[in-house]
């Protein structure tokens, strides 16, 4: 049996927290056997890693490996997705279609966000967990398929039970064996090391000098709450990796990148935390739309100059980091992926269904939003993040009564909070 060690270094898990080691030690144990596996833990604790590790130590290695983000799938064509369809089961249902669980057959499905599955969806879950039977939507003929379920969640499944938006039966059907990760703030040791580990890669990926935290600056870093654990961690790393100029940073410079403080807020926000009834909010949702607007009429305008400018090299010369994003940097990127696990055997599915993880860490999307900010004192990231962060606060963290405030749908809004690490 592979040793955890060898685990960690095969899979990229940097750290030694105990409870790290009992949770990689149970996945090596469950790996052979057919169980289904639940996989807890907050946001950006690095639930991922765990069913791949599963997958790639069971005998089900050689077959797929399907990773579904049950909560960015629409609720109209979940059931498809996983189930597949028949022709003309329903408008545009041009094809029969497989669905993910006759393509795994003999192999590993990850349902990711499985507190998000609707109801529905549920029950033929269950019915394939407890009979290995399904049915494609729009038929009636049972199909039989052998796959091995790891599931993931952040969400308080008890709660979700509780309020009847998640079956009891399914959840202790799913959760024969509960796999938890930590929070980042109970693995104090672990903090310093995954920070050093990620300056490194950014440098290796900027080709830049590697930063280094003064002592101060590691104090805070373990004193701070990490509410988007490693992922925060990492894109915190990644900020300070790219925007610091002097490459030690001290806990002043650190502290400015901490969520908690507000001297990096623009000058909007501060402005609305002065003021609190609803209509001044309106108001500055009003200016912070305008100027969302012209952000953009400014992005069109640099798009259709540098489309115009069929020799894009002295454009290049100018502005090399916007054109990258616009054109993409694919070696930078499989750089960035090397130490993922090998994934020949991942199914290629549809971009909503696989995880954000990719877009959230991309340089892509994080050098445009830098490019705009240069030329504008707030980015656009900054307002559409402000703008969720107040909306959920008035409304107690209610996703629903936000969503309609922002005016987008439950689902956008929730894709945002896990983009934003809210
Ligand atoms: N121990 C670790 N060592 C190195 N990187 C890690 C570790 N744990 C997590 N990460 C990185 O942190 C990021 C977040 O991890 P992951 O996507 O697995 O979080 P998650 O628990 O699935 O969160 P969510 O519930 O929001 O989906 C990933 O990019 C992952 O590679
Ligand atoms: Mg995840």
């Amino acid at each position: 049996m592979e040793s955890i060690q060898a685990i960690k270094q095969r899979f990229g898990i940097i750290g030694n927290t105990p409870a790290l080691n009992r949770a990689i030690e149970k996945a090596i144990q469950v790996a052979p056997t057919d169980i289904s596996v639940l996989v807890t833990g907050e946001s950006g604790v690095g639930k991922e890693s765990i069913p791949k590790i599963i997958h790639q130590l069971s005998h089900r290695k050689h077959n797929k490996y399907i990773a579904v983000n049950c909560g960015a799938i629409p609720e109209g064509t979940i059931d498809s997705e996983l189930f597949g369809h028949e022709k003309g089961s329903f408008t545009g249902a041009t094809q029969t279609r497989e669905g993910y669980f006759e393509v795994a057959d003999g192999g590993t499905i990850f349902l990711d966000e499985v507190g998000e599955l609707p109801l529905t969806t549920q029950v033929r879950l269950l019915r394939v967990l407890e009979n290995g039977e399904f049915l494609k939507v729009g038929s009636s003929k049972v199909q039989k398929t052998n796959v091995r379920i790891v599931a993931a969640t952040n969400v308080n499944m008890f709660e979700a039970i509780e309020k009847e938006k998640f079956r009891e039966d399914l959840y202790y059907r799913l959760s024969t064996v509960d796999i938890h990760l930590p929070p980042l703030r109970d693995r104090q040791e672990d903090i310093h090391l995954l920070f050093r580990k990620f300056a490194s890669d950014f440098a290796l990926k900027y080709k830049m000098p590697t930063i280094k935290l003064t002592d101060a600056a590691v104090q805070m870093l373990l004193k701070h709450r990490w509410a988007g654990n490693i992922r925060q961690l990492r894109n915190i790393a990644e900020q300070l990796s790219v925007l610091e100029q002097n490459r030690t940073i001290s806990a002043e410079t650190l502290k400015s990148y901490l969520p908690a403080s507000s001297s990096n807020l623009p000058a909007v926000i501060k402005t609305s935390k002065a003021e609190s009834d609803f209509s001044s909010e309106r108001e500055i949702l009003y200016k912070v739309l305008f100027d969302m607007k012209s952000d953009l009429n400014d992005l069109k305008k640099l798009t259709l100059e540098l489309m115009k400018n069929g020799n894009t090299k002295d454009v290049e010369k100018n502005n090399e980091s916007l054109i990258q994003k616009i054109y993409g940097n694919d070696e930078d990127d499989a750089e960035y992926e090397e130490d993922t696990v090998d994934t020949d055997e991942v199914l290629s599915i549809p971009e909503h269904a696989v995880k954000q993880d990719a877009l959230e860490t991309t340089p892509d999307k994080y050098h445009f939003a830098e490019e705009i900010e240069e030329e504008e004192t707030l980015s656009l990231q900054d307002k559409e993040l402000e703008l969720i962060k107040k909306s959920l606060e008035r409304h107690q963290g209610k996703r629903k009564l936000a969503a309609a405030e922002l005016g987008i749908s439950e689902r956008t809004l929730y894709r945002k909070i896990k983009q934003y690490d809210l």
